[in-house]
């Protein structure tokens, strides 16, 4: 527990100090976030504690990972509130800069991961996974961490930035905290706050529905679109939702999978509206061999 964090905003002094904890040989992990911390966010941070001399926390809403007519005008905001949360899990520094000083005037350049940021959820928000690595490779040149921590839940946005390190030799090491669910089995977000009662009780059956198809893979299920099928149709008979995608894919190229081969890692994966609210949810499975 940490409460006496330290809040950074300006870019230039965040990057001057954390060259200077590593030129004292201290090891930073970085845990980005959009603030509205929850409990899968404050997992995190803990296990960026465990890992690291300095743990510094961004809180960034992030204008250019959001499409038109998304929420980025209504996403939660309470900086006194994360950084709180923050101290509380274990944050030494919040770095939260201002979108003037993250995108001065004038700034035109970004990170173009391609081919697995265009399937999925880069198919349904475009320039997504865009603005997600352009901001992430500002964060980590501006915090030099040793390691950064990011939720299984936005299982491809962890893809993409494992690819987008290791293309342009980011030097870190990206690290994966299991994504944190609520009693009833849906996984955290701070988008729930969206949901209306009724879509709340309902929501659940998003994680039971991919609970069904992880139980058909092993159960030594060969045919992907048979588990698609039954995870569209468990959601649709379960919740008075709209599916946009199941997805059952490698879980590195992220394409479709035409057989289940065994050994073979895949992603079940899935969006579903609530009225305005998207949620999402994965797993990860093992094929039997
Ligand atoms: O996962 C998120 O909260 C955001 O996409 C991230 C990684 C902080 C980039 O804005």
């Amino acid at each position: 527990v940490n409460s006496a964090v330290e809040v950074i905003t300006d870019t230039a002094q965040m990057q001057r100090r954390a060259v200077k904890e590593r030129r004292e040989a201290r090891c930073i992990a970085l845990v980005p976030t959009m603030g509205a911390l929850h409990e899968g966010h404050c997992s995190l941070i803990r296990i960026a504690r465990e890992r690291s001399d300095v743990v510094i926390t961004s809180v960034f809403v992030n204008p250019t990972q959001f499409g038109e007519g998304e929420d980025f005008a209504r996403y939660p905001r309470d900086l006194e509130r994360d950084v709180a949360r923050a101290g509380e899990a274990g944050t030494d520094i919040v770095f939260a800069p201002s979108h003037e000083a993250m995108y001065p005037r004038g700034y035109v350049t970004a990170v173009a991961v391609e081919n697995i940021a265009e399937v999925l959820e880069g198919a349904v928000r475009p320039g997504h996974f865009r603005g997600v690595a352009t901001v992430v490779a500002k964060l980590l040149n501006l915090t030099l961490p040793e390691c950064a921590v990011f939720g299984q839940k936005d299982a491809q946005q962890v893809a993409v930035i494992r690819r987008m390190v290791r293309d342009l030799n980011f030097g870190v090491e990206i690290v994966v905290g299991p994504t944190v669910r609520e009693a009833d089995g849906l996984a955290m977000s701070s988008r729930n706050v969206y949901l209306t009662p009724q879509q709340r009780r309902e929501a659940p059956v998003l994680y039971r529905s991919l609970q069904e198809g992880a139980a058909m893979i092993r159960a030594g299920e060969r045919d992907p679109e048979k588990v698609r099928r039954t995870v569209r149709q468990a959601i649709a008979s379960g919740s008075s939702s709209l599916v946009q995608y199941v997805s059952l894919a490698d879980e590195g190229s992220l394409e479709e999978c035409r057989v289940l081969s065994p050994g073979e890692r895949v992603l079940l994966s899935l969006a579903a509206r609530f009225g305005e609210t998207r949620l999402i949810d994965n797993c990860v499975e093992d094929v039997p061999t």
